[in-house]
């Protein structure tokens, strides 16, 4: 039967990095106080990235496109599905992914190629799960035959939406994208592929992490802002991580101890260490980059990944278990053979 293979990965971070203590900086500018010790011990994060000037999401996944395209060994115009998972698009409409298509066809124009122009094109949002949305829709759409290679990208610039006000929140996310090719392959179940994936929502819990604002009128309309309540949404992601790692397992008829690599949504290294511990996995087989990267959001998990089979971590044949929570509330998980 069909499967949906990873053949590629690549991902993009801007070049201005911000350590903590650029941080400490940045905050006692607006007369407010943090400190490294404080942001390592409750999150593990180090550094972040930042975009500088009008770099777009779009910006960041055309790099992280192109360098999943060029290990994958496929050209722009062999795309036939573009998914862009953000919760920061360029504009309001049209959606980043088409943004994306014509930078594709633009750069492969460059060398006298092709983009992937007439492809369908949409993004997805589901805010820090929306890779693992994405990746589930876009194997849905290959396993039904209606798509061969897709991009599957996650690209973020959550520091236009930071408020740097608020020290709970702006000392916790950054800027990046990460991006795969995802190409049909045909086995027993056994090969390389998406081997299952578990997507849920609870619509209930809209307001624990949002930007509450909106476009009407010509202005902004409410709060165009990071809005979140830390410990609500640490409760809420332990449990429902531990819930949706054991149904994809369950669904591929596999157990925890199959698993290779662990490759969690990077918000916070105790949420991360909390579902490890439930998991039965040292830490030693769980990817972090959230030290060196914050939370991207939508591009941490593709983010991670890239960065694990370009450190020769995730090896073929590998099996990895990659899970995501976030606003929404929204959480999921994809089991993937490498
Ligand atoms: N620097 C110094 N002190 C700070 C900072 C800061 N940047 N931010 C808050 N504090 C202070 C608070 O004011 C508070 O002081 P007080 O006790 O005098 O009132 C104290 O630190 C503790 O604040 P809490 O909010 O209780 O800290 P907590 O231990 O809950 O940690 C955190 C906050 C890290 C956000 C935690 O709740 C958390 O990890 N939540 C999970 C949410 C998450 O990771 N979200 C990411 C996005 S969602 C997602 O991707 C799933």
């Amino acid at each position: 039967s069909l499967y949906a293979r990873i053949t590629g990965t690549g991902s993009a971070l801007p070049p201005k990095r911000l350590t903590n203590e650029d941080m400490v900086s940045l905050l006692a500018a607006r007369g407010l106080q943090t400190s490294d010790d404080w942001i390592v011990e409750r999150t593990g994060i180090r550094a972040r990235h930042f975009v500088e000037g009008d770099t777009q999401a779009s910006d960041l996944a055309l790099t992280a496109s192109l360098r999943a395209l060029q290990a994958a060994g496929r050209q722009p115009h062999e795309v036939d599905l573009i998914v862009v998972a953000t919760s920061t698009p360029d504009m309001v409409f049209p959606s980043t992914a088409t943004i994306v298509q014509r930078k594709l066809h633009e750069a492969a124009q460059a060398h006298g190629g092709q983009g992937p122009i007439g492809a369908p094109a949409f993004d997805l949002q589901a805010v820090c799960t929306g890779f693992i949305y994405a990746l589930t829709v876009a194997d849905a759409l290959i396993r039904t035959g209606s798509a061969r290679c897709a991009l599957v990208v996650g690209a973020e610039v959550f520091s236009r939406i930071l408020d740097f006000d608020d020290r709970t929140t702006c000392v916790l996310f950054g800027d990046g994208a990460g991006a795969v090719v995802l190409e049909a392959t045909e086995h027993d179940g056994r090969g390389a592929g998406v081997l299952a994936t578990d997507v849920h929502a609870d619509g209930r819990h809209t307001g624990i992490l949002c930007v509450p604002g909106t476009v009407a009128g010509g202005h902004v309309l409410g709060e165009p802002l990071l809005r979140m309540d830390g410990q609500a949404v640490f409760k809420l992601a332990v449990g429902v991580l531990e819930e949706t790692a054991r149904t994809t397992l369950a669904k591929a008829g596999l157990s925890e101890a199959d698993i290779d690599w662990l490759i969690p949504h990077q918000a916070n290294i105790r949420i991360m260490q909390s579902t490890a511990r439930k998991l039965k996995l040292p830490m030693e087989r769980v990817v972090v980059t959230v030290d060196q990267h914050g939370n991207t959001s939508a591009a941490s998990i593709p983010l991670a990944l890239d960065h694990a089979v370009r450190a020769g971590m995730v090896r073929p044949g590998q099996l990895l278990l990659l899970e995501g929570v976030g606003g929404g509330f929204t959480w999921g998980s994809a089991l993937v053979r490498y």
